[in-house]
């Protein structure tokens, strides 16, 4: 019975676990207390403007810099001062090096030849992590004879050949045109399915964090803002910061007048009252600052003839709009002096839009309007 305890116990310890990680370089804090559970076989995403902590945290995770305070559990087990080649983990570096003298072969084979796996065995086990990656057969080249996108698979390969619970990927698409870029997002999805391992990983993209991650971690200034899962990042910002970050939103000030479980009413100046969603556990009251994304604001011509009760509406003047393919963006001045901007798709038969000058009025959901926090 006890031993089955125990089984749970460890089976139920998180693959990684940061508790309070405060990392100084001399003057330099950066991190300031980083908590952070990350689940067995989970995708994680660390996002954030550069210079906030992202590297340092996987490099914390991987054992190549030591906390100032605080500490790294992996499957349950304090790391301290274990060096990185006793972790479970492996990473690809934001500047993934491939040895370049060196075959493929020997690139990949290294990790195994280092565990003192036999010769046999590890050309066995690089073929088949190189047809993971899609590369077979290429062993015997140099890394100076594949492209860019080839040897990003390499150094993954390299990574993951030797099987490791965690792998911490910083940045591996970063030097890659979009198209390739958008290519190796799906392949690296595909790969986290099939090898089971739980990955950590780093992006300045917040479109790729959003399309790629079970959950993201926001991060500014060393700290972690926000962690959930993509659409709660996205669709509920606590924080102006993260509301900002990650897409586009429209900013608008606002006076609380009634509070009402999760929603709240509000007071634009100049422009009336809005119904808005709260967030959860906070009770908001004077001065507020709202958040709207441009694409759940609709002009009133574009929106049905009766939308549903208790929708927003705000009256204002068109200043411009700019074609951007998928949508116009449209630029609304509020009487108060904000202005918002609007997204409205481009579809093939729409309505011609509304021109410079016009009065137009916005619609749109009380959900679609969030109070934050700071
Ligand atoms: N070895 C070091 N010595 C001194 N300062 C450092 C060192 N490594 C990182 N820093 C500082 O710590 C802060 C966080 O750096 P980090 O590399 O973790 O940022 P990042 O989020 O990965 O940024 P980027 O997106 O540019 O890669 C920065 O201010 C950086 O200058
Ligand atoms: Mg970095």
């Amino acid at each position: 019975m006890a031993g089955r305890g125990l089984t749970a116990a460890v089976t139920a310890a998180p693959s990684i676990e940061l508790r309070e990680i405060t990392k100084r370089f001399d003057a330099v804090t950066a991190l300031d207390g980083v908590s952070l559970r990350v689940e067995r076989g989970e995708f994680l995403t660390l996002l954030g403007p550069s210079g906030c902590g992202k590297t340092t945290t996987l490099r914390t995770i991987g054992g190549f810099e030591l906390p100032t305070r605080g500490e790294v559990y992996l499957d349950g087990a304090a790391m301290g001062a274990t060096p990185p080649h006793r972790r479970p983990v492996n990473t690809v570096f934001q500047h993934y090096a491939l040895f370049p003298h060196l075959s493929v072969g020997q690139n990949v084979a290294y990790g195994l030849e280092m565990a003192g796996v036999p010769k046999r065995e590890r050309d066995r086990r690089v073929g088949e992590i190189l047809e993971l990656v899609r590369l077979p057969g290429v062993e015997r080249r140099k890394p100076a004879e594949l492209s860019g996108g080839q040897q990003q698979r390499v150094a993954l390969a390299r990574a993951l050949v030797t099987q490791p619970a965690v792998l911490l990927l910083d940045e591996p698409l970063g030097a890659l045109d979009l198209k390739l870029r958008q290519a190796m997002q799906g392949e690296l999805k595909r790969l986290h399915r099939e090898v089971g391992a739980t990955f950590v990983y780093v992006t300045h993209d917040q479109e790729e964090a959003l399309t790629m991650s079970d959950r993201i971690a926001v991060m500014n200034a060393g700290r972690v803002l926000q962690l959930g899962e993509p659409d709660e990042i996205y669709e509920r910002p606590r924080t102006r910061f993260v509301a900002d970050f990650v897409g586009q939103t429209n900013f608008l000030d606002a006076r609380v007048l009634s509070l009402d479980g999760t929603e709240a009413e509000v007071e634009v100046a100049g422009s009336g009252r809005l119904r808005t969603r709260v967030p959860a556990g906070s009770a908001p009251t004077g001065r507020v600052m709202l958040s709207v994304r441009p694409e759940k604001l609709t002009l009133a011509a574009d929106a049905p003839a009766e939308p549903a009760t208790g929708w927003n509406r705000l009256e204002g003047t068109l200043v411009g709009a700019v074609y951007v393919g998928t949508h116009t963006q449209h630029v609304v001045a509020l009487p108060g002096g904000a202005t918002v901007t609007v997204h409205r798709q481009n579809r093939a038969a729409g309505a011609p839009g509304p021109i410079a000058g016009e009065a137009v009025s916005l619609v749109f959901d009380r959900e679609a309007a969030t109070i934050l926090a700071e």
